[in-house]
């Protein structure tokens, strides 16, 4: 099984945590979208896109990656961390019309939030990911690749 998984994490890290706990688990590679912005993906059976949620949606870096970097017809799976952590079911928006993918799995936990108004109280959702939504993520992953 070739997977990547491509992931945005610009308020505190948390869903690079979680993409980092899969990658050294199962020896993937984590794409940073905030960076990188152009990948050939077409040798990868599967793909990941990982973002915290701002707005109810993935970063926008992400989603652009899909639009621009997605093969079609492949299976690809989401990591999502939210203040909610709930699966937004939008998250992606229009990154992948027209790619006939195959969404095979979708991970939600909470992350550590100091949006607007949450700062002022501390934050919410302190320590989050932690020991238990990381290994809920990699049980995630390890019921995606099982035959
Ligand atoms: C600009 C902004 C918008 C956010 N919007 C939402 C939201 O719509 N729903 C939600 O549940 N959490 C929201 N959050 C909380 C983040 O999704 C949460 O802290 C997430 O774990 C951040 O992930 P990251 O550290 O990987 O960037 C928002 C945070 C920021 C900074």
């Amino acid at each position: 099984m070739n997977a990547i998984i491509i992931c945005a994490s610009t308020h505190h890290g948390n869903t690079r945590k979680v993409a980092d706990a899969i990658a050294k688990e199962y020896n993937l590679e984590v794409v940073d979208a905030t960076q990188v912005h152009e990948k050939d993906l077409s040798e990868y059976d599967l793909i990941g896109f990982a973002s915290g949620i701002y707005g109810g949606k993935f970063d926008p870096n992400i989603i652009k990656f899909a639009k621009e970097n997605l093969p079609e017809n492949k299976k690809i799976f989401y990591i999502m961390t939210s203040a909610m952590n709930k699966i937004f079911k939008n998250a992606m928006g229009n990154g992948i019309d027209g790619k006939n993918a195959e969404i095979i799995g979708r991970f939600t936990c909470s992350g550590y939030n100091t949006f607007g108004p949450f700062k002022l109280v501390g934050g919410t959702s302190k320590g989050h990911p932690d020991d238990e939504d990381i290994k809920n993520a990699l049980e995630f992953y390890k019921g995606l690749i099982k035959e």
